[in-house]
């Protein structure tokens, strides 16, 4: 099916190109405008601001909850009737040390709260986690796409994977920008799209 959206495209490689091309834009203009500054740090407010900055020249659903139920492989994420509650008690979850940030992010990959988007939206969310906590970032270019697909289907039942690799990927340089853009083209690239660099755009 292909998704309803601002700009009237119905061909599915032309609405994954231009998403792509758009957000990305989005994503570069976050960091450069300072406007990542402004969102809250940790919670699902936090997460639908990125969403909607990210997403919203293409899609109405942008930075809103989803309407539907969704899962990938075969893991259904959060069930509508029960998406609400758990980005309550998600937001309410700690935040002070690295494992206690791993857990939340993985609770709120979990929810997968949006129609769409909810990968790289939540990798945004979690690094602006980490730099506030713990003045560290993931350096996502040391974070191998399979590995961590793996890691993050494995973490519904165990963190530990997603933990470790995570982990041995943090860096103290969290004002890089050329590690920022990367680590965005990085967080595409897992989800698929690697048609452009973010900071060509
Ligand atoms: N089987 C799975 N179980 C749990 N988590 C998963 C699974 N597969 C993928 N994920 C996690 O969900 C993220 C995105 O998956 P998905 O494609 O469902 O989301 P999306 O809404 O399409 O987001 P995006 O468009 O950014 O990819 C992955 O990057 C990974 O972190
Ligand atoms: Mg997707």
């Amino acid at each position: 099916m292909i998704l309803p959206n601002k700009l009237n495209i119905l061909d599915q490689i032309e609405l994954a190109k231009a998403e792509e091309k758009l957000s990305k834009q989005k994503a570069k203009q976050l960091f450069d405008s300072g406007d990542m500054s402004r969102i809250e740090v940790g919670s699902f407010a936090g997460l639908c601001a990125i969403h909607a900055y990210l997403f919203g020249d293409i899609y109405d659903f942008a930075g809103k909850m989803r309407e539907v139920n969704i899962a990938k492989g075969n893991f259904r994420f959060a069930p509508l009737m029960y998406l609400a509650q758990s980005l309550e008690h998600i937001d309410k979850m700690p935040q002070g040390n690295f494992d206690q940030i791993v857990e939340k992010y993985v609770e709120m990959n979990v929810a997968h709260p949006f129609r769409e988007g909810n990968g790289r939206a939540t990798r945004i969310w979690l690094d602006l986690i980490f730099k506030q906590e713990i003045q560290q970032v993931v350096d996502w270019n040391r974070v191998d796409k399979e590995e961590y697909l793996s890691a993050m289907q494995r973490s519904v039942v165990k963190d530990l994977e997603i933990k470790a690799l995570l982990k041995t990927a943090l860096t103290d340089q969290i004002h890089d920008r050329e590690l920022y853009m990367k680590g965005i083209d990085v967080s595409y690239y897992y989800e698929g799209y690697s048609e452009f660099k973010t900071d060509e755009l």
